[in-house]
């Protein structure tokens, strides 16, 4: 017999004869003559109600069920007659596959995220948790949903490669030399006798590796992890995280934010629609103002300004900020969070940054000092997306890389691309940890992936 999801249980529009439970138990209650367990599988949110009958051979060892322990059940579902929900199951057979001993941490009482970071091979067994990792689960298919419906082809980057993107030198090594007793070649260490005969990283994005193949299949994207190593201890970055990269070919900055600002709204309409129980829990336990800041974005046009225009109303602002703002400055997250929430209330898209403190890929504006690059800032994060139109005519982006000190050797295939048939194109990078963090109104990100990675920790 197939076992059955309790989600399908509860949706049942009728009772049935043979169903098969598989799950862990939550609680359970004794009353005369009756056990009454509640089992969770995973499948969702709810619980099912177990009435286990004292007739049952093993009934003395179920009555002494403990929270944790695994159970295989076969029975009918049949209407409640209690309070509190439809369908129970009235077992005919109830298997105590194994039991949890009362170590068992996470028992009925409420339990803190950071309690629970350091159990998080425990932790999504927990309601909270357990949402969290459902909703990443759905996001992660409406993603691909999203772009299959628009036609775009979807790439796997390497995870392993010679580049840096960014050029923020943020990069993990990958090497197989012995580490205690590094090969020299002139007093520094000869790479040359490296597993790939050369300096190689983890990933810090896929774009490169996109463009590449926009100039090819015209409209792609890449989802996958991507590796940063920044020393920066904060409640909205990990080392390793994963992100979502469209990158168009004959696109230009404006089509950019024009698709930006659809894949936030059709994400977060997506999840309104489909997880609702699991967003109601975020909504009653983690952010009161969950579903009215999703309903905001789902329903809102986007606010669309050049970064000039930031700089002047946060300098004209009352708002008390720990960091100065002038022309030229990174904004910092008090910045962007102040323009979305406070000012504009509702997600805006910064457009047209200085280029000193952008990558080198980035499209050189005519006034010669800011780039076509465009940041989305939403409520609660700040920044959700990056992303640019990508500098296409090859004099200027060599001048670029020189001025950048990016090697023109090691990226002349980049560089190659812009002599056949080279064409406006544009592209962004959404992360998709900071995504959840919108979605669940979890405000540390280390809570909205499976095993975090962050300075100093590495366990699990
Ligand atoms: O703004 P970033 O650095 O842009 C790029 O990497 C571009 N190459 C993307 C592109 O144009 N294809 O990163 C993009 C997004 C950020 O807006 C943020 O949401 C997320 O990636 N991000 C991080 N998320 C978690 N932890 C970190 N350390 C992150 N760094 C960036
Ligand atoms: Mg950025």
């Amino acid at each position: 017999m197939k076992r059955t999801k309790i989600i399908q249980l509860l949706k049942s529009d009728a009772q049935m004869d043979n169903v098969l439970v598989k799950g862990w138990v939550r609680t359970r209650r004794n009353s005369k003559g009756f056990s009454f367990v509640e089992v969770n599988d995973g499948s969702c949110l709810k619980n099912i109600q177990i009435v286990a009958n004292s007739s049952l051979n093993n009934y003395m060892n179920i009555a002494r069920l403990s929270t944790g322990s695994a159970v295989i059940i076969s029975g009918k579902l049949v209407e409640s007659m209690g309070t509190g929900q439809r369908w129970e199951v009235l077992a005919d057979r109830f298997e105590i596959v194994s039991l949890a001993p009362d170590s068992y941490p996470l028992q009925k009482k409420r339990h803190t995220d950071e309690f629970l970071r350091t159990i998080a091979h425990l932790r999504p067994r927990t309601n909270k948790y357990g949402a969290v990792f459902r909703i990443r689960s759905e996001l992660s298919y409406a993603i691909h949903n999203f772009f299959r419906d628009r036609g775009f082809q979807y790439i796997h980057s390497p995870i392993i490669t010679g580049s840096d993107c960014e050029g923020a030198g943020e990069l993990f090594r990958v090497t197989t030399l012995a580490l205690e007793n590094l090969p020299k070649k002139n007093g520094i260490t000869d790479y040359a006798q490296d597993f790939f005969g050369a300096e190689a990283n983890l990933t810090v994005s896929g774009q490169l590796s996109a463009e590449m193949f926009a100039l090819a299949l015209g409209d792609v994207y890449t989802f996958g992890p991507t590796f940063r190593a920044e020393n920066s201890h904060t409640s909205r970055h990990v080392a390793e995280f994963w992100m979502v990269e469209p990158e168009m070919a004959f696109c230009n900055l404006e089509g950019n934010m024009n698709l930006a600002e659809e894949i936030i709204k059709y994400l977060t309409t997506f999840i309104l629609n489909k997880s609702i129980d699991d967003l109601e829990l975020f909504a009653n336990f983690v952010d009161k103002s969950l579903l009215s800041t999703l309903e905001n974005i789902a329903s809102s046009n986007f606010e669309r300004i050049p970064y000039s225009l930031a700089v002047e109303i946060l300098k004209k602002s009352s708002g008390k900020f720990v960091y100065d703002i002038e022309f030229g400055m990174d904004l910092q997250t008090e910045h962007e969070r102040y323009l979305t929430e406070h000012h504009f209330k509702k997600p805006l898209i910064i457009f047209d940054y200085p280029k000193t403190i952008k990558p080198f890929y980035m499209r050189l504006n005519h006034d010669n000092k800011t780039v076509a690059a465009m940041d989305v800032l939403v409520p609660k994060i700040g920044e959700i997306i990056g992303g640019s139109q990508r500098e296409e005519r090859i004099e200027i982006l060599e001048k670029r890389m020189d001025e950048t000190k990016m090697s023109k050797d090691a990226y002349w295939w980049y560089i190659d691309s812009r002599r056949f048939g080279s064409v406006e194109h544009s592209g962004f990078g959404l992360g998709f940890e900071r995504l959840l963090m919108l979605m669940t109104g979890i405000s540390n990100i280390r809570d909205v992936i499976p095993f975090p990675r962050t300075p100093n920790s590495i366990e699990f």
